[in-house]
């Protein structure tokens, strides 16, 4: 059996690392939870998306996955090493990948950060920002209404780039050349993103270092897929499965084998 790659997110944002892994790794099998019935996680407390993490990790340990990715920033920020101290396979976030890549490619050391308010408020980007270059300069801005559009498939209309605007009118006040996208819902907006803060802002998501570090870590453990058949993914969602489909669809440019989940645990609010 080919042991697979456990992605999970509060939804359809960590799809944006699951399309990199897919092109970077394109022999290993993903397993893919979005937790889209109590999406989103953002505004919800630390210990809320702990919990919530755990049991997603505990859903998908049955498939004996040889890594974890948490392809989510609210989740990386607040239960990573939660998570890390309870399995025994790798364990990868998305936060330091996302911090790497940004000091890789700015170059006044003005870098933004845009997140939930879980992320903006952990700090967790300034400080991985920090311990790689101290003295980088961070600005950060909650983007709580960015989430709610993405899971509605909305990418593209007069009301997203309202919603985009508004809320970085703020940051654009501030000289900066990288911007991180820090959550992984946000490189679905992208292009909104970027008419708004102009083409001299380089947007960094963390779904490219992301695969970059899954691919190291499983070379030097040596436990890279070594078949020649196309794996065939897995996706899971707790909420509807009609929208999951429809954006993975079209995210991923393929159609997916999708099963909804029921959480027998009711801690959906
Ligand atoms: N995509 C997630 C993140 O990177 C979660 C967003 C949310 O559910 O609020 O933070």
């Amino acid at each position: 059996m080919q042991q697979p790659i456990a992605i999970l997110d509060s939804g359809v944002g960590g799809l944006t690392v699951v399309k990199e892994v897919m092109r970077q790794l394109p022999r290993e099998k993903i397993i893919y939870f979005g937790d889209t019935a109590r999406t989103p996680y953002g505004p919800r407390s630390a210990e809320e998306v702990q919990a919530f993490t755990r049991e997603i990790v505990d859903y998908l340990i049955q498939f004996q996955p040889k890594m974890i990715v948490i392809a989510c920033n609210t989740a990386t920020a607040v239960a990573l090493s939660d998570i890390r101290s309870r399995v025994a396979i790798p364990v990868v976030g998305v936060i330091n990948p996302g911090a790497r890549a940004a000091i890789g490619r700015t170059t006044t050391g003005c870098i933004g950060v845009i997140g939930t308010v879980g992320t903006i408020k952990s700090g967790a980007y300034e400080n991985a920002l920090r311990e790689l270059s101290p003295h980088v300069q961070v600005i950060s801005e909650a983007c709580p209404n960015f989430v709610p559009l993405v899971e509605k498939g909305n990418f593209r209309s007069d009301e997203t780039y309202d919603v985009v605007r508004a809320s970085i009118a703020h940051l654009r006040q501030h000289p900066m050349d990288t911007l991180i996208l820090g959550c992984t819902h946000y490189p679905f907006l992208t292009e909104t993103i970027s008419e708004v803060m102009g083409s001299e802002v380089a947007l960094i998501s963390s779904a490219d270092e992301t695969a970059r570090e899954i691919s190291t870590i499983l070379h030097d453990k040596r436990k890279l897929a070594k078949n020649d058949q196309i794996p065939v993914h897995q996706f899971f969602c707790s909420g509807d499965p009609y929208m999951f489909k429809q954006i993975a669809q079209q995210w991923l440019g393929e159609q997916i084998d999708l099963t909804p989940v029921v959480w027998q645990v009711p801690n959906i609010s």
